[in-house]
């Protein structure tokens, strides 16, 4: 048996067990600083709120994000699973807000180098993230590097953060170009949903979806869906300086209320059955064999 069989083995065996698998979300953006680890952070804790278990995946290797921002340092991270045989829950670090995250240290980047048997116990071991959270959230790193691409052509549901700037415009659409020339991207496979951060009034988060939606329709055509808008709020930025997400820091600011509805029109989608629940171990054997197991 090939590891790709033994792979899809493993898959159809977690999935065809009772429990749901989990919904999977990877928060994007053509350039850094527009507001991706906000996002994430901020709709774990809406969708939390919601009743749904969440775990954030901080995939940005180079910045860890995640925990300055919930101002927890997490005592293990996907090394310490992949290398020194911790297991998954061993890994999860709880942060406030009951929002579980995992730290992705320099993990994921070595594992292509690991043999076939040791990869199928590091992925059995992820695929249990599915009966610890219904959602879970990755926050990738910026730009358009490999690793990015290789998540997000992973993920069943991309969300791509951008932000009125026109620099974050274009750079939002070079990543959707450099995405839709992945060998392995399929759009039918994958929905790209936009969310405008750091508005001044909704009505900028249309045009400038609009505005980006325009250039992808006529040179990609990659179907685009408009989620909404964050506005420009400073209670977001003095909670970033408190270590504490504006949702909790802040419930009835402006930002924070905005990440609510967000989060209310994704459980929608969910409810409206739009959405796909693939899994941790489909959206991790893809990373790692790079080809689409599911
Ligand atoms: N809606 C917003 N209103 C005000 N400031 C924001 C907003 N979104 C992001 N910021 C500011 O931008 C900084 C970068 O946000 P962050 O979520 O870390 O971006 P990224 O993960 O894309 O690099 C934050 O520290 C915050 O100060
Ligand atoms: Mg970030």
């Amino acid at each position: 048996m090939d590891q790709a069989q033994q792979l899809r083995n493993i898959i159809k065996a977690n999935n065809n067990q009772q429990r749901p698998l989990a919904r999977v979300i990877t928060v994007t953006s053509g350039k850094g600083g527009v507001g991706k680890s906000n996002t994430a952070i901020n709709l774990a804790i809406q969708f939390r709120k919601m009743g749904q278990r969440v775990i954030i995946l901080d995939a940005d290797f180079g910045l860890a994000n995640i925990e300055i921002m919930f101002g927890t340092v997490p005592k293990h991270n996907l090394c310490d699973l992949i290398y020194q045989g911790k297991n998954i829950k061993e890994i999860i670090t709880w942060g406030p807000g009951e929002v579980g995250f995992i730290s992705g240290g320099s993990g994921i980047a070595g594992l292509s180098n690991l043999s076939r048997d040791y990869l199928i116990y590091i992925i059995q071991n992820l695929a249990e993230l599915d009966a610890i959270a219904d959602v879970i959230i990755v926050d990738t790193g910026a730009g358009i590097s490999d690793a990015v691409l290789e998540f997000l052509v992973a993920s069943g549901e991309i969300l791509l953060v951008t932000t009125p700037e026109p620099t974050s415009i274009t750079d939002s659409y070079s990543l959707l170009k450099a995405l839709n020339r992945h060998p392995r991207f399929s759009p039918e496979a994958s929905t790209i949903k936009v969310i405008a951060n750091k508005v001044f009034k909704p009505e900028d988060g249309t045009a400038l979806f609009n505005k980006l939606n325009v250039v992808v329709q006529r040179y990609l055509k990659l179907p685009l869906e408009y989620l909404g808008a964050i506005p420009q709020d400073d209670k977001l930025s003095q909670a970033v300086m408190q270590q504490t997400p504006v949702s909790l820091a802040n419930p009835m600011a402006k930002s924070a209320k905005s990440y609510e509805s967000i989060a209310a029109v994704l459980m929608n989608k969910e409810i409206g059955g739009e959405v796909k629940r693939r899994g941790m171990a489909a959206f991790f054997s893809h990373i790692v064999t790079g080809k689409k197991l599911d």
